[in-house]
């Protein structure tokens, strides 16, 4: 394994940065390359067909090009749909991110957990099966938030996201029936996290909020124990897209180590 090698994290825009910030606290010196399908963002909105054909044909173009060690899929649109796929065609070892409902359903005490995600996550029968397989015995509450994906991507430019999107969303969430019991909330979109902090002013005090990003980055430590890395942390962000517009997110993008915004 050369040692410079990178981890490849691929999301459709910025949400796998929150992947990103678990897996420095792990793996310090990973060489990490970022790939943002800004082109093809939002994927939540797209069909299933679409989202594979993207997601298969990007990851097997990226993986020529920069060799790296291991494939994280740093969104769960993108993995609920395409992981089998990308793990039959390309070699190197191919980490998903999905829904984190079996810790929710291991911390929540109402027994009603909420799940936040795009449209095309919540309708995915891989996320039936997480419920069937670990919380049968929960009451599983989803909401499509697609407006979320917007207001992360704008909080990250330097805009105030949305309030009424963020409202909509807890809103719609808590009105579901059985909504009220609600005492936790899975993040099921790696954007989501990025708004935590205004989603909690939607519910109650103590309501906990679950994502993946740090059982992922475990993962990928686990997956390359042993490995040698370089003696310090080097770290790009390519996108698709049009890269100048990207720009607009460099001041954030600094804070995690990125120096510029590459064309892929
Ligand atoms: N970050 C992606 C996820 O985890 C989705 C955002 C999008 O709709 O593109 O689902």
């Amino acid at each position: 394994m050369d040692k410079d090698s990178p981890i490849l994290l691929f999301d459709s825009g910025i949400g796998g940065l929150t992947v990103l910030s678990a897996l420095r606290e792990r793996l310090p010196n990973a060489p990490v390359i970022y790939a943002a399908d800004l082109a093809g963002l939002p994927y939540g909105t797209k069909t299933e067909a679409q989202i594979a054909a993207r997601v298969a044909g990007l990851l097997g173009r990226m993986s020529e090009r920069y060799k790296p060690r291991l494939v994280c899929i740093a969104c769960n649109t993108a993995s609920t749909i395409a992981l089998g796929m990308v793990r039959e065609v390309l070699e190197v070892p191919i980490v998903g991110t999905v829904p984190a409902i079996k810790p929710a359903a291991s911390v929540t005490r109402s027994g009603t957990i909420g799940l936040l995600g795009t449209e095309a996550t919540i309708r995915q029968a891989y996320v039936d099966n997480l419920e069937a397989e670990f919380a049968s015995d929960k009451r599983l509450l989803r909401f499509a938030a697609p407006g979320l994906v917007e207001a992360a991507e704008a909080k990250l430019r330097g805009y105030t996201p949305s309030p009424d999107t963020i409202r909509a969303a807890a809103e719609g969430l808590k009105a579901l029936p059985g909504g009220d019991e609600i005492d936790t909330v899975v993040l099921a979109c790696t954007h989501f996290p990025l708004l935590e902090e205004e989603l909690a002013e939607h519910f109650a005090p103590g309501t906990r909020f679950v994502h993946g990003a740090d059982g992922i980055a475990r993962r990928i430590a686990h997956l390359t124990d042993g490995q040698e890395f370089p003696s310090g942390p080097s770290s790009r962000f390519v996108a698709t897209g049009d890269v100048q517009s990207a720009q607009a997110l460099l001041p954030y993008l600094k804070t995690h180590g990125f120096s510029e915004v590459e064309a892929f």
